[in-house]
């Protein structure tokens, strides 16, 4: 039976994430699926240390928290879905701090290239402009993670819990969540979004507009309705958070940062000492 992991992002109980991380849920439960359901902010995650110990020496990371309980709940799901709030224009801290460490997935890329599985962001913001760019980290996350067949969706609305007054938004958050079990689980993506990680803010450079959180490229083409960002094929895309991806970070600029550290360690630690006050 598929196992349908819901994580909550918000510490606010019963407020807007929970409740479209319940319903999405319910969606998967009616289509057969077995769920589970965590709230981040109940978990003890500590900061990342960067001590790259992980992705270097692919050993166990030394912080003593739940990041390895989690991973393992993670690992188990078939499919999971991430609802949170935009904090600051961001997502919150909750979320972040789990998502820093990430480099905790190095030893199961393998796994993780072998299936990939569904995943579910639902970002809930008080208002459309003040929205930010939570819902990219979320999707970043769920790709960080192993999900990396993603679908997502923008909601507004600002009192606790007020979400559940939006029929029409409750019925697409429970159809959301049933797609995760029975497919289709990619919507078409929107116009000038990024269509592998639904970003839509982007770096420009002359012609071409890059998406930060994945690195894919479009072309930007005037058109007489205005802008369009004519993206690369993105058909076996592998962005910075794929298997793939993490695996070419780890080996083309991780690793080498670390020997390059150390073969100047003992500069580095002469230089720092006028800093030692
Ligand atoms: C500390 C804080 C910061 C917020 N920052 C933003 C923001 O930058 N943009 C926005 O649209 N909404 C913002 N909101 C509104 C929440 O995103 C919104 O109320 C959401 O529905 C909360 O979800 P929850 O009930 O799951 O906690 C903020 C709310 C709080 C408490």
């Amino acid at each position: 039976m598929t196992t349908v992991l819901g994580l909550i992002g918000s510490a606010r109980k019963w407020g807007n994430s929970e409740v479209l991380a319940r319903q999405a849920l319910l969606g998967a439960q009616e289509a057969g699926a077995k769920t589970d359901l965590l709230r981040l902010s109940d978990l003890h995650i500590e900061p990342c240390l960067g001590c790259m110990r992980c992705a270097i020496k692919r050993v166990p990371c030394p912080l003593d928290d739940d990041m390895p309980a989690l991973i393992e709940r993670l690992r188990a799901a078939d499919a999971a879905i991430l609802a949170a709030p935009t904090y600051i224009l961001g997502p919150p801290g909750a979320v972040k701090l789990a998502l820093d460490r990430m480099l905790m997935m190095i030893p199961y890329l393998d796994e993780l290239a072998q299936q990939p599985k569904p995943g579910l962001a639902l970002s809930v913001s008080g208002l459309s402009p003040w929205r930010g760019v939570a819902l990219p980290f979320l999707i970043t996350f769920l790709q960080g993670f192993g999900f990396t067949r993603i679908n997502s969706l923008a909601c507004y609305t600002p009192g606790p819990g007020e979400v559940l007054l939006d029929d029409a938004l409750m019925a697409r958050v429970h159809d959301l969540g049933r797609q995760l079990v029975q497919g289709p689980t990619i919507s078409p993506p929107a116009a000038n979004v990024c269509p592998v990680c639904h970003s839509d803010f982007f770096t420009l450079s002359a012609d071409r507009a890059t998406c930060p959180m994945c690195g894919l490229q479009a072309r930007i083409e005037s058109t007489a309705d205005g802008i369009r960002l004519a993206f690369e094929d993105p058909t076996g895309y592998e962005g910075h958070w794929t298997p793939r991806g993490m695996r070419q970070f780890v080996e083309e600029w991780i690793i080498p940062s670390g020997q390059r550290f150390l073969a100047h360690r003992h500069e580095i630690k002469a230089r720092r000492a006028r800093l030692e006050f």
